[in-house]
């Protein structure tokens, strides 16, 4: 915390922390350490001694908690959005400025969950949920303010791009490649939102809702994941001078993932779990950003990132 008050000027006290089991909340702020050590310990954080409820409604400690800011990460459903939509909905509705890192609900009603912030006259802030550790998102908001956007194409799940590299380089098969994703950690147990493209064409909502300002949902996305890609497609394009990838595009005509062959010097043919975004804009031409998907610590960075930005522009 002595970081914060040197760099900004300010303490952020932690008055409320809830996981699926329940919540503790002190509004005199909690002690993270003891926090960590009750959830590594007891499993839940529902267990703080004196400040904790069981509960299986988390939602619980929204209403309750008089906090300025609410950080909301639980896990992505890009089905319903739940119960992260209605986390965020309710915090905003009681006055919270909201930091996601969790892209269902954006995917699935960014315009009016935006709509309601500016009805509210507060945040909502997301740098967590597009590349995490390389940031897309403020590049295009701020660096090419001024600019129009016409495009954006690139790579932006690094498990899936690690899985093509993996079969093209070792001729291995998708479920080959998969299984070795997982044992490396870049895959999750349940790959299906990464490598049928969700997770791809959720970032593509959310690029284009804030930097485009294109009011979309995953419902106008086309959608084509790698699951059915063979090691016979991939030697194809490698011997057009081409490597087979996952990319998501943005354009007037075009909102789209799918597999894609792309030239080898197209600055967007990155390799194992590279991303890489390409901006197409009026002016300036083209700018390509590239680097590491997110990590844990990679996100937990972007909701700092997004605490300071309150901060900054609210003095809370
Ligand atoms: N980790 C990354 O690298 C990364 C990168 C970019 C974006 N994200 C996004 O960030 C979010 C969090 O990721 P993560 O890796 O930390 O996920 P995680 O390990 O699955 O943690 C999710 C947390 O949400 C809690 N939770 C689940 N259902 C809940 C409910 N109904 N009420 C209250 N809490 C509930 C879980 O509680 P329990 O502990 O009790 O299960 C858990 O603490 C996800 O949306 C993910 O897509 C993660």
């Amino acid at each position: 915390m002595d970081r914060f008050i040197d760099a900004y000027g300010f303490e952020p006290r932690v008055t409320g922390i809830a996981d699926s089991q329940g919540f503790c909340s002190d509004e005199a702020g909690l002690d993270l350490a003891l926090a960590l050590k009750v959830k590594e310990t007891k499993g839940t954080i529902s267990k703080y001694p004196g400040k904790g409820q069981r509960t299986t409604e988390s939602s619980r400690l929204i209403a309750s908690s008089e906090s300025e800011v609410a950080v909301e990460t639980t896990p992505s459903n890009f089905t319903k959005g739940e119960p992260g939509l209605s986390n965020i909905k309710q915090s905003l509705s009681t006055g919270k400025h909201v930091i996601t890192a969790n892209k269902g609900p954006l995917a699935l009603a960014m315009p009016a969950l935006l709509e309601l912030a500016a009805h509210k006259k507060l945040k909502m802030l997301f740098s967590g949920t597009v590349g995490g550790g390389t940031p897309f998102l403020s590049f295009a908001s701020k660096c090419l303010s001024g600019e129009k956007i016409l495009g954006v194409r690139g790579i932006l799940n690094g498990t899936s791009n690690y899985i093509l590299t993996r079969m093209e380089d070792k001729s291995l098969t998708f479920k080959k490649a998969l299984l070795e994703a997982q044992q490396k950690g870049y895959a999750e147990s349940d790959p299906s939102n990464d490598v049928e493209g969700l997770d791809t064409a959720a970032k593509m909502v959310i690029i284009a809702n804030w930097v485009m300002k294109r009011r979309i949902t995953l419902h106008d996305m086309k959608i084509t994941g790698i699951s059915s890609v063979t090691p016979e497609r991939l030697k194809r394009a490698r011997t057009s001078g081409s490597r087979l990838k996952l990319v998501g595009r943005l354009s007037e005509s075009e909102t789209s993932v799918r597999p894609e062959e792309v030239p080898l010097n197209d600055s967007i043919c990155v390799p194992d779990t590279l991303n890489a975004l390409t901006f197409s804009t009026e002016h300036t031409g083209d700018m390509t950003l590239i680097g590491q998907g997110a990590g844990g610590e990679q996100t937990a960075g972007a909701i700092i990132r997004d605490l300071v930005d309150i901060r900054q522009e609210y003095k809370i």
